[in-house]
């Protein structure tokens, strides 16, 4: 297949140089892609094909190359349908302890560094992925100033954002994993050079941050974390206990979506709206999603992948 017949139907012509090379390696390593790109490609606006270009380029600029990017997408793809098809057998996530995530996934660099990126990617090509994603960015309070806090900023693309349209004087990011703190850093010199003097980025478990002070922050992220480890219900209090009285909360997670590193096992929205009241949140806005547009309620039925996202405040 030559390179100009590879690409060209599914990519508007002004689509970045970088994803249409993404997009033919992607289509070179599994011709099947043919077929699932047209409606992925086609729900990006002009804005979001830039913004995947730009990631693209900003990896590639950091030593990765677009084939090695496709390949981790399609791995990261692979590993989660075969943790998919166990999951609806058992009925239980492969691994329960944050140990276990820590040895399999976290303190693992190749790895993790494939893991956030093929994450990064699906942020633009899934589209539960690609909804919270702009959920985000639209009920993000920009022009906030005051104090950010990000727990678990992986591959660095809410605290971007948050970088871009905040007003920050103080942003906080803690990561248990050296290669999520190590990727946000790049990310940070990459896209917001200039703006280190204001940034502190660490390297350990949230709930090992004792330091932080409590009420202090005026924007709390936390993106895909509570399904990461053991007690969730004490890490969203802290998160809770973390912000000012008026403080504007973000958080997600995922229901029936297993993975190495995903170890408390929420089944419904239900389930995780008990768990935020519990911790003292109340619901602003909310985006729950089930798989491939389905009904969410109908996903916890028949232990079906649900994303969901909630803006929060103090209840
Ligand atoms: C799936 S990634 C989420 C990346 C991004 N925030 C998003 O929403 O896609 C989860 C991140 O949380 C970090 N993490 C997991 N458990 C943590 C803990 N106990 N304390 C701090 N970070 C943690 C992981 O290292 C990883 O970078």
């Amino acid at each position: 297949m030559s390179d100009a017949a590879s690409s060209a139907p599914l990519l508007p012509d002004a689509a970045p140089a970088g994803v249409r090379a993404f997009v033919d390696a992607l289509v070179r390593a599994e011709p099947a892609q043919r077929d699932a790109l047209p409606a992925a490609l086609a729900r990006l606006d002009p804005g979001e094909l830039d913004a995947l270009g730009a990631w693209l380029d900003f990896r590639v600029a950091h030593g990765r190359d677009v084939v090695q990017l496709a390949e981790d997408y399609l791995a990261l793809m692979r590993m989660f349908t075969e943790e998919q098809f166990a999951f609806q057998r058992s009925g239980a996530y492969r691994n329960s302890t944050f140990a276990q995530a820590l040895e399999e996934v976290y303190r693992r660099p190749d790895e993790m560094q494939a893991y956030m990126e093929g994450l990064a990617t699906s942020t633009f090509l899934w589209s539960n992925h690609l909804e919270m994603y702009r959920f985000f960015r639209t009920t993000f309070p920009a022009g906030r100033g005051g104090r950010y806090l990000e727990v678990g900023p992986g591959h660095g693309f809410f605290f971007r954002h948050a970088l871009e349209v905040g007003a920050f004087d103080v942003v906080r990011g803690i990561d248990v994993s050296e290669t999520s703190i190590a990727l946000t850093r790049q990310v940070l010199e990459h896209f917001h050079p200039g703006l280190q003097d204001r940034v502190e980025l660490t390297c350990t478990d949230f709930l090992d941050a004792t330091a932080l002070e409590p009420g202090s922050f005026d924007v709390l992220v936390m993106g895909e974390v509570v399904e990461h480890v053991e007690d969730p219900l004490t890490f969203l209090r802290r998160l809770r206990d973390l912000g000012t009285d008026d403080a504007w909360f973000f958080v997600t997670t995922c229901a029936n979506a297993p993975a190495p590193d995903h170890i408390f096992l929420f089944r419904a929205c239900d389930d995780i709206r008990a768990l935020l009241d519990e911790a003292g949140f109340a619901v602003v806005d909310a985006l729950e999603l089930g798989w491939d547009g389905r009904d969410p309620v109908k996903c916890a039925r028949r232990r079906l992948p649900i994303n969901v996202a909630y803006a929060l405040r103090k209840a």
